[in-house]
């Protein structure tokens, strides 16, 4: 009998949120969780500090890269299922250094298909039906889309534009390929543009929230007015956990947040947040601190997600309206600077550097 779920990267923001609500004192059937994590730039151990000593969770440091590793962990825990979330996951840097993002989302999901078809080997008929792979994938695969094209369905073609999209495209056709050819049963989720609690500060929101407060520009890219739909990471989790519970082997399954939104929108409804929750000392607006930097290569100008297989199929939708839960995500910063004084390491410093204050973006 197999009972317990292997995830990994489970440090990051996504991946540790999820091991969060699935150990919450809400769920306490919960199966135990093996955590594989690498501990990039991006992974922080201090996000999963609430479950540091439940003994359901176990971290293990080490790279979806390593197979004698990932198949030890999947024999000795006779894992049931596996939820990759390990990967690159930013685009700026993918443009700037796509290497990292070929070995990792593209090389590393290879090796974990291949040391879960070795483990299924070993299982009894009834054992193998029931595992899941699940690869946590992005709406980014399918490309950009103008203002009045309809959202992205799940049988939309995919055309990835960055390094980064290129890369989770690859390793979503290794996946479907692994379930065509072997019979894996693997699942793929495309979800939007996440946001909450524990999110690295490169990405938009919480870049925006930590350079407002500290007296810094919000850097918008280009107009600002490319358009992003937003999905709270604990809709996210909820989503996850209905398509292990109910999803089809060899389908996709499209996330989002039903609320597609301009960048310039969110930087300005940010900047009215943290006036109202954490007033500057001048009285001013944070607004004032809005700067329209170089745009990025290839920038998507929209993406949207139609999800209505989602919630036809397994009954989900998304729980949080994107007001309160970027109301609720600018408090959790304001409350934890604890946490985000751990992550100003001397790498972070030097990537804003790098992607901010070259002669490129420095408009
Ligand atoms: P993240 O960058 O915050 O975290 C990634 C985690 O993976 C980190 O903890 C890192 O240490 C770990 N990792 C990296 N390389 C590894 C390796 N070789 N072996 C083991 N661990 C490794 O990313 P996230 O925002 O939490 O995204 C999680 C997943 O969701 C990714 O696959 C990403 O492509 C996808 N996704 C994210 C978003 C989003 O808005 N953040 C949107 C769509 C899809
Ligand atoms: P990001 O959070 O990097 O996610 P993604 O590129 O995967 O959508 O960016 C979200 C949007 O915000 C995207 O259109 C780029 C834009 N952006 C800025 O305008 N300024 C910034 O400093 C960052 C990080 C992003």
């Amino acid at each position: 009998m197999v009972n317990t779920i292997l995830v990994t990267g489970g440090a990051g923001f996504i991946g540790a949120n999820f091991v969060l609500d699935w150990l919450a004192p809400s769920n306490p059937d919960a199966c135990p969780v093996v955590n594989l994590d690498a501990l990039t730039y991006a992974g922080n151990l201090a996000s999963l500090e609430p479950v540091a000593r439940d003994p359901r969770h176990r971290f293990v440091h080490g790279d979806i890269n390593d197979r004698a590793l990932v198949s030890r962990l999947l024999r000795e825990h006779r894992v049931g299922a596996i939820v990759n979330f390990a990967a690159e996951s930013h685009v700026d840097r993918s443009i700037l250094g796509p290497d990292a993002f070929v070995q990792t989302n593209i090389v590393g999901t290879f090796n974990l298909i291949e040391a879960a078809r070795e483990w299924l080997s070993t299982l009894g008929a009834t054992d193998r039906a029931a595992f899941r792979f699940i690869q946590v994938s992005t709406d980014e695969v399918f490309g950009a889309l103008e203002p009045d094209d309809p959202p992205f369905s799940e049988t939309t073609p995919f055309s990835p534009r960055s390094p980064y999209s290129a890369s989770k495209a690859s390793a979503d056709h290794l996946v479907q390929a692994a379930w065509h050819t072997y019979g894996l049963p693997a699942i793929i989720t495309h979800c939007s543009n996440n946001y909450g609690p524990l999110q690295f500060p490169e990405k938009l929101v919480p870049l925006m929230i930590r350079n407002a407060r500290r007296g810094e520009r919000l850097p918008v890219y280009g107009d600002g007015r490319q358009v992003r739909d937003w999905l709270h990471v604990s809709d996210h989790a909820s989503a996850l956990r209905a398509v292990l519970a109910r999803g089809r082997p060899g389908q996709t399954y499209n996330i989002g947040g039903s609320a597609e939104r301009e960048n310039l929108s969110v930087v300005n409804l940010l900047c009215s947040l943290l006036d109202e929750l954490s007033p500057r000392a001048d009285g001013a607006s944070y607004a004032a601190q809005i700067a329209y930097v170089t745009d990025r290569p290839g920038h998507d100008r929209r993406y949207a997600i139609d999800q209505r297989k989602i919630a036809a199929e397994l009954g989900w939708e998304p729980a949080v309206a994107f007001e309160q839960g970027l109301r609720d995500t600018v408090d959790w910063y304001l409350g934890n600077d604890a946490w985000i004084a751990g992550i100003e390491t001397g790498a972070y410093r030097q990537w804003l550097d790098t992607n901010y204050r070259s002669g490129e973006r420095a408009r």
